[in-house]
This record gives C-alpha cells, sequence and structure tokens, in this order.
C-alpha cells in the first residue's frame, strides 16, 4: 500500500485489517501518535486526513491510501517548534504528555472548522457570520480529547492565545 505521510510517499506491506494508527506506530516507526484507549473514546491518536481530525484506531490503514496524512511529526520539529507547540510549554498544556500530540492535531482542524463556520451544538444563532471563537465553544469542540492529568486550562489557554493571535495577524496583514 502506498500512503502519503507528512509530504513524503510512503510503501509498506501490510495486513488489510492493519489499523491506520498502528501503521503508523508499529509499522513505520512514527510514535507520536498515542495509543490510549484503542477504541476512539480518548483522542490520543488523532492525526489529519486531508485537514480533517480522524481517529486513528478507528480507520484501517488500507482505507487512507493516497490521502495527505499529518501526524505531529510533521507540525514541528527540534528548534522549529509549530506555534501550538510553543503554546503548550508556555501555557502548562500538559503534564504527562501522553495526549498532547492527539490534542494538538485535533485543534488545528478543530479551528478550520471554526473558521468554515461548522456549529457546534454550543452554538445558538446558526445564522451568524463569524461563531465567537469562546472558551466554552473550544472546550465543547476539544471534548473528544481527554487529558488524565486534567491540564485542560492549559490547553484552552495554549489553543486560545495561538489562533488569537492568528486571526489577529491575519486581520492586520487584511487592512
Ligand atoms: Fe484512538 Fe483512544 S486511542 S480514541
Amino acid at each position: 500500500m502506498r500512503f502519503i505521510i507528512n509530504d513524503r510517499s510512503v510503501e509498506a506491506d501490510v495486513d488489510v485489517r492493519t489499523s491506520l494508527l498502528d501503521l503508523l506506530r508499529d509499522h513505520l516507526g512514527l510514535t507520536g501518535t498515542k495509543k490510549g484507549c484503542n477504541q476512539g473514546a480518548c483522542g490520543a491518536c488523532t492525526v489529519l486526513v486531508d485537514g480533517e481530525r480522524i481517529n486513528s484506531c478507528l480507520t484501517l490503514a488500507i482505507q487512507y491510501q493516497d490521502r495527505a496524512i499529518t501526524t505531529i511529526e510533521g507540525l514541528g520539529a527540534m528548534g522549529a517548534l509549530h506555534p501550538l507547540q510553543a503554546a503548550f510549554i508556555e501555557h502548562d498544556g500538559f503534564q504527562c504528555g501522553y495526549c498532547t500530540p492527539g490534542q494538538i492535531c485535533s485543534s488545528i482542524a478543530m479551528v478550520a472548522e471554526f473558521r468554515r463556520g461548522l456549529p457546534s451544538v454550543l452554538t445558538d444563532d446558526l445564522t451568524l457570520e463569524e461563531i465567537g471563537f469562546s472558551e466554552s465553544e473550544i472546550r465543547e469542540r476539544m471534548s473528544g480529547n481527554l487529558c488524565r492529568c486534567g491540564a485542560y486550562n492549559g490547553i484552552i489557554e495554549a489553543i486560545r492565545s495561538t489562533f488569537a493571535q492568528e486571526d489577529a495577524g491575519e486581520k492586520e496583514a487584511a487592512a
């Protein structure tokens, strides 16, 4: 099977029943993506496929051949952290760090959903052109990513500050 992972073409000879998570971790050595519950409940295995967030434990790798898969290894590097990785450090968005790769991948896609105007269960007014980037909206939209250390306040602050800064930069550039 052929995959595109972090902008690189990768071939793997794996059983058709292999989950995307096991392909990444066990066959390709991309252990940044974590296995928590292995049943779709914790979000530790979240990766991006064509910019959308998915639980890689619930999907078969074969389904994602030739799609653009991004893992935490594709977002930043030592000495060149993704802004969200830097914000997680600055705002104490982790303790043990096990859920962090999933939290970061998930929040990148979550913000893209926000920007496309997708509502959450908390969005009262579906006619709004711009949904407020409020703490409660962020908490609701990130509720599929659990943190057993309870670092939620730092996680929310890291996400809020990173994307508020990005939005401010884009508005300034457009002005
Ligand atoms: Fe996939 Fe928990 S390991 S959701």
